[in-house]
């Protein structure tokens, strides 16, 4: 969770997918022609179970553009989420979770099958990775199930109280409002441990 332009994009594609080197990734894009998430297999549909495409790369990443009209969108984006989690095995990444969870007309109103990714993904398993730039309309299993929880700066005294009490501390909104441009305050859940830090090749030593 950060604020526009914060690097979402950049560190789940280029940071966090590349994790998964031998995982299917399936990737929901509701912008279409966003610059940092040109990457993968496009497909108008989930890409089903007996795909052979690769990307560029080698790899088994996916990206289904979803549809922006309400309805045709729902289905889609819906049918991927669906037999993704029925079908195992799936590393899911919806760039702007927001967009699939709120309610229609402004969303696609699939905040119901998010929330069951977090509630019981692990033991399938799937793994949900979500991007928003606030906490606003984002089922409250996406705030509060992450295993890994980045987010960005907040400056401004509300968004960082409830940044800090996404992270499950509302002290950490000092913290957040100290945070510069590409700085992250990271919290592992397992062992409710903190750290911040700054990702990509531009800087040296960031993690
Ligand atoms: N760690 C970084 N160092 C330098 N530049 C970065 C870094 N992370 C992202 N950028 C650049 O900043 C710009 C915004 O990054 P990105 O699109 O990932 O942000 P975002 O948080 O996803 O934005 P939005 O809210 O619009 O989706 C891009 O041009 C990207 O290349
Ligand atoms: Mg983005």
């Amino acid at each position: 969770m950060a604020p526009v332009g914060n690097g979402k994009t950049r560190l789940a594609v280029s940071g966090l997918l590349p994790l998964w080197s031998r995982a299917r990734v399936l990737i929901l894009d509701v912008k279409g022609s966003y610059p940092e998430l040109q990457v993968g297999v496009v497909r108008s549909d989930f890409p089903g179970r007996l795909i052979r495409e690769r990307d560029d790369h080698g790899r088994r990443w996916y990206r289904v553009i979803v549809p922006k009209e309400v309805e045709e969108g729902r289905r889609v984006a819906y049918r991927c989420l669906a037999r993704a989690y029925n079908e195992r095995n799936w590393v899911v990444y919806c760039d702007e979770v927001v967009k699939l969870s709120r309610p229609r007309p402004e969303g696609y109103g699939l905040g119901a099958i998010l929330d069951q990714f977090y509630l019981d993904g692990r033991y399938r398993p799937v793994t949900l990775i979500a991007g928003t730039q606030r906490p606003a309309n984002v089922p409250q299993a996406v705030l509060d199930q992450p295993t890994h929880l980045y987010v960005g700066p907040l400056h401004d005294e509300y968004r960082a109280s409830r940044g800090g009490e996404v992270l499950g501390d509302r002290h950490l909104r000092d913290e957040l409002k100290r945070l510069q441009r590409f700085d992250w305050l990271y919290r592992y859940a397992p062992d409710n441990s903190y750290q911040t830090l700054r990702y990509g090749a531009d800087h040296p030593g960031g993690a």
